[in-house]
C-alpha cells in the first residue's frame, strides 16, 4: 500500500508543480518498498491457536533474533485471534479491549519492545461483527480500530472474512472449493452468476476497502493480509486493495486430505495455487496461509512445504514453537537461497510449472499437482523438482523441456538445498529425490572452454536418498 504525502519528505520539485497544477490534495506515492515483497516473519496460530499471551510472542520475538531469522528477514511478528477481551468487548471510546490478563502491558507495551529488538508487530481482526474465534469483529468499526493500531505501533493487519450478518452475504457468493468436484459446498451455491459480473463490487470487497480506505489514512504503514480464504474470486481484486489474500481454507500440517474441508494438508493448497498463478506479483501476493513447518510433517516434506511456499510467493509467516523448534526445521526456514528466490528484488512473479508429471499438465488433483517447476532470479534460472510418491525415484531435468534452457548448451547445476555446484551437464540432468522431497536447482549456462567441472557423484544424494534405494 502506498503511503500519504504527508509522510514523504523527498518529493521532488517537479512532482510538487503538478500537485498545485491540479489541485490533487493528497499523492499516493510507493516510496517504501514495505509490501513490495511477499511479507516474512512469524504468526500465533499454527502454534498456540488462541491460547496466546505476552510472554509467548516476547518468545518468539527473541528466538527470531537469536536464532538468526530477524537478519534473513523474518521480521513481523503477528498476533492472531484471541487478544482482545471478550468480556468488556469495547471500550467507553469503542476501541477494542485488550485482554489485559493476557498482555499486562497492552499492545501497544508489547510493540515497543518487539520494536526495541528491530522487529515488526502485526495484529488480527476480522470485516464481521466477531472474528472467528468469537472476539470483537471491526465492521462498522473500521475507522477506529485501524486508528487504534496504528496509535498502538502496529504494523501488520490480518484480517479475516468471519461473522457478518445476512445482509453482508455476497450477492453472488463464490468460494474456491466450489470450482473443484467437491460435492458438499455445491449445496450452498448461490444459482448462476451473470456473465461479466465484476466481483470487485461484491459486498466483500467493499468491505475489505473499507478498512484498507482507513489503515490509509493512517500515519504508520499497516500492510494488510486479506484472509477471505479465496472467497468473492479476492484475487481479481486483491492487488488493489491489500498487500497479500488467502487463496484458500487454512493450512494443516498433513501432506493430504483434509479436516470438515476447512484445513487443507499442503498438496491440496498447492494444486490450488497453481490456478491462480498469474495473479501474484510486485505489491500483491496470494496467501497459501501459514506455515506449518516443525509442525508434524516429516523433514522432507518440511522442505518442500517451505520450498513451494517460497518458489511461489506466497508470505512466509512461521507458525511452530520456536524455542523448541528441530534442528531440520530450523535449517529448513533459514535456507537462503529460497528465500532469496522468495524475496528477489527484480523477479516478481512466481516459479511456473513447465510440466507437471505424474498427471497430464493442468490436471485438477489434490494428492498429485504439478511435480516440475521453472523460474527466474537473479541469480539465474531455477528448476525445482518434487516427488508426489510415496517412494524415492529418479527426477530428471530435460534441458529441452525448461523455457530458458538449450538443449545445445552446457549449464552448472547448484543444488540449493547444499549451497554447492553438482556439475556441469548437457542435455539433462537426474537426481534422485525422496519421497515427498524436492530438488530445488540453479542452472548456469557454463561458458568457459575449460573443461567443465567434474560431477560430484555424493552431490546426487543430496536430497537425502541414496542411489541404492531406487
Ligand atoms: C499489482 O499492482 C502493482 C502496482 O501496484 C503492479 O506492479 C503489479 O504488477 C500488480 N500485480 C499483478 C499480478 O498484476
Ligand atoms: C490423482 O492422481 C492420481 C495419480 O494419477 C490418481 O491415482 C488419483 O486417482 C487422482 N485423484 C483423483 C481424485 O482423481
Ligand atoms: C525464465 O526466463 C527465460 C528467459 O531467460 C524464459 O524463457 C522463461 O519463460 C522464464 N521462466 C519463467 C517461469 O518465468
Amino acid at each position: 500500500m502506498a503511503r500519504t504525502m504527508s509522510r514523504t519528505r523527498k518529493l521532488s520539485a517537479f512532482v510538487a508543480t503538478v500537485l498545485a497544477a491540479t489541485g490533487a490534495q493528497c499523492l499516493e506515492i510507493e516510496n517504501t518498498n514495505e509490501g513490495r515483497l511477499p511479507a516474512m516473519g512469524f504468526n500465533s496460530w499454527n502454534a498456540f491457536l488462541e491460547k496466546i499471551n505476552e510472554e509467548k510472542f516476547l518468545t518468539a520475538a527473541r528466538e527470531i533474533v537469536d536464532l538468526g531469522l530477524r537478519d534473513l528477514g523474518y521480521t513481523y511478528v503477528n498476533i492472531d485471534d484471541g487478544w482482545s477481551d471478550k468480556k468488556i468487548w469495547r471500550d467507553k471510546d469503542n476501541r477494542i479491549a485488550v485482554d489485559y490478563k493476557k498482555f499486562p502491558d497492552g499492545i501497544s507495551g508489547l510493540a515497543d519492545k518487539v520494536h526495541a529488538m528491530g522487529l515488526k508487530l502485526g495484529i488480527y481482526s476480522d470485516r464481521g461483527t466477531k472474528t472467528c474465534a468469537s472476539y470483537p469483529g471491526s465492521m462498522d468499526y473500521e475507522e477506529i480500530d485501524a486508528k487504534t493500531f496504528s496509535d498502538w505501533g502496529i504494523d501488520y493487519l490480518k484480517y479475516d472474512n468471519c461473522f457478518f450478518p445476512k445482509e453482508e452475504e455476497d450477492e453472488h457468493p463464490w468460494a474456491p472449493e466450489w470450482w473443484s468436484p467437491i460435492q458438499d459446498f455445491n449445496d450452498v451455491r448461490s444459482g448462476p452468476v451473470p456473465a461479466g459480473y465484476d466481483y470487485s463490487t461484491s459486498r466483500s470487497a467493499e468491505r475489505y476497502r473499507m478498512m484498507r480506505d482507513a489503515l490509509k489514512k493512517q500515519e504508520r504503514m499497516i500492510q494488510f493480509g486479506m484472509c477471505n480464504w479465496g472467497h468473492a474470486r479476492v484475487e481479481r481484486w486483491g492487488n488493489q486493495t491489500g498487500q497479500s489474500w488467502r487463496m484458500w481454507g487454512d493450512i494443516q500440517p498433513t501432506w493430504t486430505g483434509n479436516s470438515d474441508f476447512i484445513r487443507w494438508g499442503i498438496m491440496p493448497i498447492l494444486n490450488h495455487a497453481l490456478f491462480y498463478l498469474d495473479y501474484t506479483n510486485f505489491w500483491g501476493h496470494g496467501d497459501m496461509d501459514m506455515l506449518e513447518v516443525g509442525n508434524g510433517l516429516t523433514d522432507a516434506e518440511d522442505r518442500s512445504h517451505f520450498a513451494l511456499w517460497a518458489i511461489l510467493k506466497s508470505p512466509l509467516l512461521i507458525g511452530t514453537l520456536l524455542d523448541k523448534i528441530s534442528p531440520a526445521a530450523l535449517k529448513t526456514l533459514k535456507n537462503k537461497e529460497l528465500i532469496a528466490f522468495n524475496q528477489d528484488p527484480v523477479f516478481g512473479g512466481p516459479a511456473r510449472p513447465y510440466k507437471w508429471g505424474i498427471n497430464p499438465d493442468w490436471t485438477w488433483n489434490q494428492t498429485h499437482p504439478a511435480e516440475f517447476y521453472s523460474g527466474n532470479s537473479t541469480l539465474g534460472l531455477h528448476v525445482f523438482m518434487l516427488n508426489t510418491l510415496d517412494h524415492a525415484t529418479l527426477k530428471r531435468v530435460d534441458f529441452a523441456e525448461v523455457p530458458g534452457l538449450d538443449p545445445a548448451k552446457q549449464y552448472t547445476v547448484h543444488d540449493m538445498w547444499t549451497g554447492k555446484d553438482i556439475g556441469t551437464f548437457g542435455k539433462f540432468f537426474s537426481m534422485a529425490v525422496a519421497s515427498h522431497d524436492i530438488a530445488c536447482l540453479r542452472l548456469n549456462e557454463y561458458k568457459s572452454e575449460r573443461k567443465p567441472a567434474p560431477v560430484r557423484r555424493s552431490a546426487l544424494k543430496a536430497v537425502g536418498v541414496s542411489r541404492e534405494d531406487l
